[in-house]
């Protein structure tokens, strides 16, 4: 078929993981590797009330298109949330509702991005954003992290050397992948720099609300006092992925730009969407719901940590999270994540090798675990198994170690 392609398509890949969980839809699969919510949680019996509500009360305009910026009602829930939760002072006008966060990950990069600038991203980071923006050919220059996020060092020094950069992406509540969160010193250093240098920034941050321990950090948005600051949101993780409903909050001429882009994608996020998690929030208590998932993933949490600590051997590392649904595992520089997820797929245990979170690779010896999908006795099972197949890489490594050094 003699079709051509745009240039462009030949740099984007399709995203290991969605491939990955083809392979481990198997229900013998003990998967840590989606980073999905725990379907159990789902208020089923509760929706199919508030579904019959909206139909009934408001039928007609549900079935309808709506506004492009989204349902109103819900747009004033957000910002009141955001406001609470956040510590921002926005309102319904500062919201552009989206199909999920992940569509203003894309918007981002069609606002800013034009073939050969400069994304500033923390390293490792979220490969769904960076395979959405890929497809506006930027470089990516990842900025190096500790415990604490990204450094605040390294970042100034790649801002005072290069002036392609157009955008910073960052997550600084329980990543995906790594699990850690910034500290407040390093937010307020972070715009700090940032006002400094006038960068867009995109903070995504889809976990913030799940946070076990320690106290509340107030977000970037939050501390932005130039409109520098793009706020993503999405109710994936604190309500259901499926109704692919999230948001985007900045500026006005910032929002205006993603509206242009919202109106080209799709015109409007799905009303009935909008308006049954508008109902749901008139009629139950979404923080409820917020608190009734927290309850179940700590003790996730908890039990793939404890697991880890008692399976692995020492030389293993893994980050401990207050929030959010993964935890980072880093292995000794001879194991390769990518060849030890092949031995565990044969043991039906499923996780992500860490090298796609890095947008330009060359990252071997990391994973990303989920405990948020899988009930306690499977997470045991799995790590269990995980550390069989380690325990044996780790032999393999000595032998061919004693082997050489003869
Ligand atoms: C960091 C991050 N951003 C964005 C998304 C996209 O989420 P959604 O489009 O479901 O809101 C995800 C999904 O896992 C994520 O982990």
């Amino acid at each position: 078929m003699a079709v051509r392609f745009a240039d462009r398509m030949s740099k984007i890949e399709g995203s290991a993981i969605r491939e990955l969980l083809k392979l481990t839809a198997r229900p013998e699969v003990i998967s840590f590797a989606g980073g999905m919510p725990a379907p159990e949680l789902f208020p089923v019996e509760e929706m199919k009330k508030v579904s019959v509500a909206v139909l009934e009360e408001q039928g007609r305009t549900a079935l309808q298109y709506t506004s492009t910026e989204g349902y109103l009602p819900l747009r004033q829930k957000i910002s009141a949330r955001m406001n609470n939760t956040l510590k921002t002072n926005v309102g319904p006008d500062d919201i552009l509702i989206t199909s999920g966060s992940q569509q203003g990950l894309d918007f981002s990069g069609k606002t800013f991005i034009d073939k050969g600038d400069v994304i500033l991203c923390e390293s490792p980071s979220y490969m769904g954003a960076l395979n959405a923006m890929k497809a506006y050919e930027p470089e990516f220059i990842e900025i190096d992290t500790d415990n604490d996020g990204m450094i605040m060092e390294d970042l100034e020094k790649v801002l005072a050397s290069n002036d392609k950069v157009k955008m910073i992406y960052v997550i600084p509540d329980f990543q995906n992948p790594s699990g850690r969160t910034w500290p407040l010193e390093r937010r307020l250093k972070f715009m700090e720099i940032v006002n400094k240098y006038e960068i867009p920034v995109i903070e995504d941050n889809p976990y913030g609300e799940l946070r076990f321990d320690g106290e509340s950090l107030p977000s970037l948005k939050s501390l932005d006092t130039k409109g520098l600051v793009i706020y993503l949101g999405t109710f994936s993780k604190i309500f259901c992925p499926g109704y692919r409903l999230g948001w985007t909050c900045a500026a006005p001429k910032i929002l205006a730009k993603f509206n242009i882009c919202k109106q080209g994608a799709d015109l409007q996020a799905s009303t009935i969407s909008q308006m049954e998690v508008s109902k749901f929030m008139d009629i139950y208590d979404l923080d409820e719901h917020v608190e009734k998932i927290k309850a179940c993933y700590v003790k996730r949490r908890d039990v793939m940590l404890q697991t880890m600590k008692e399976e692995f051997p020492a030389c293993v590392e893994f980050t401990h999270p207050q929030g959010g649904l993964f935890t980072w595992v880093t292995f000794p520089k001879g194991i390769n994540a990518g060849e030890m997820a092949k031995k565990c797929l044969e043991k039906n245990v499923a996780y992500v090798p860490g090298e796609s979170f890095y947008p330009n690779g060359g990252v071997y010896n990391t994973c990303r675990l989920n405990y948020s999908n899988m009930p306690e006795e499977k997470i045991i099972e799995g790590i269990k198994r995980m550390g069989e197949v380690l325990r044996e890489e780790l032999a393999k490594n000595e032998e061919k170690e004693l082997a050489t050094n003869k």
